[in-house]
């Protein structure tokens, strides 16, 4: 560990917070988890920022607040309304979890979110980022917050070569921050670094010139701040073929189907599909076989109306869109339900499945 931070004493620390947290005061954007530090809404809107951008955040966290105003609130709500107040955001595994330990909260807390490492860890969905974030944001306690954008920073300033895609690195830049932060303002402290590298130390053209922090940047020094951080490649990903089908019946309503509980997008609504394992040409009456062995039904398909690539992190979809006819004696049940677009409103469906819609609304106009 030692050797990774040998640049750490070439900094001056009090300097380096000094010009780090005057220029986070100065020049942070108004955003509205910076209302106030209410550990509730710090952790809703950190669990939102991983893997999301900021400004798709933005109106999300305001309409979950709006619904959920307080963890007394979050605890009671409905699972398929708070689905639907993530529609969109992806990795739908962060609202479940955040549900689940916001009840604990309410149940075992007495509705205060904890304020130690070790019960606030235990959470569920709160990893080390997350409990440092919470700790540090809402009660001031110096603890390290790194995810990837404080990685990136802090190899730049500290010439810190480690690979970043290593989950063992992350305690290397943890010990970097727990050697630097200020004990006076934390909260500060962690959020300058996450604000550094959102508008000055980006990932492939840092401003260094607008620099706060640019005297103290070793990787600047050196002249190999477009080098860092190292980051290997992941496996790419696997791509998975399927056909979706707009399925009505005489009624002209339409048949979703809500996912298995577990595993991927659980619980969201989607348009009947199945997985096809040979990606060849296949005949219609090859897909209504496939629907009738995986759903015990009969359908007519009518015709192919295009495809849609959805690119997960790990997984790639590529959906071939159909529409057909079943007799509506198909019954209803708890994941089987016949909706018109405008009941659909109130089921949460995945992205790929809003972009079926679209298909089947632009295929209609021509
Ligand atoms: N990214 C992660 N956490 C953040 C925060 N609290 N403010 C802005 N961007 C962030």
């Amino acid at each position: 560990m030692v050797n990774e931070l040998k640049n750490i004493e070439k900094i001056s620390i009090s300097k380096f917070q000094d010009d780090l947290i005057s220029w986070f005061k100065a020049e942070q954007r108004e955003l509205p988890w910076r209302k106030d530090q209410d550990p509730y809404k710090v952790w809703v809107s950190e669990i939102m920022l991983q893997q999301t951008r900021v400004d798709t955040v933005i109106p999300y966290f305001n309409r979950f607040i709006e619904w959920f105003p307080t963890i007394n609130h979050l605890a009671n709500a409905n699972d398929d309304k708070v689905l639907k107040a993530w529609e969109g955001l992806g990795y739908y595994s962060r609202v479940r979890n955040l549900h689940s330990a916001v009840k604990e909260v309410n149940e075992k807390y007495n509705g205060q979110v904890p304020n130690t490492p070790k019960e606030i860890s235990s959470l569920k969905g709160v990893g080390p980022y997350t409990a440092g974030a919470i700790l540090s944001i809402a009660y001031g306690i110096p603890e390290p917050a790194v995810d990837g954008n404080v990685m990136r920073v802090l190899s730049r300033i500290l010439s810190i070569w480690e690979d970043i895609a290593k989950p063992s690195t992350r305690k290397v830049f943890e010990n970097a921050v727990r050697q630097l932060i200020s004990h006076d303002e934390p909260s500060e402290f962690n959020q300058a670094l996450m604000e550094l590298g959102a508008l000055i130390c980006t990932p492939t053209s840092p401003s260094c010139l607008l620099c706060p922090v640019r005297d103290h940047c070793q990787g600047f020094h050196e002249g190999v701040e477009t080098e860092l951080p190292i980051k290997s490649k992941k496996n790419s990903q696997r791509t998975v073929e399927l056909v979706a089908a707009i399925i009505k019946d005489d009624h002209g309503k339409i048949l979703i189907h809500k996912r298995s509980e577990n595993g991927l997008l659980a619980n969201l609504w989607e348009f009947p599909n199945v997985e096809i394992h040979q990606p060849t040409v296949l005949e219609r009456a090859q897909i209504s076989d496939l629907f009738r062995e995986s759903f015990e039904m009969n359908i007519k398909l009518e015709k192919g109306i295009g495809q849609i690539e959805h690119i997960f992190s790990h997984l790639i979809w590529n959906i071939r869109v159909y529409t057909g006819l079943i007799s509506s004696t198909f019954q209803e049940s708890n994941e089987w339900k016949w909706v018109s677009f405008d009941d659909m409103e109130d089921y949460a469906f995945p992205v790929s499945h809003h972009k079926i819609v679209k298909l089947y609304n632009d295929n209609k106009k021509k």
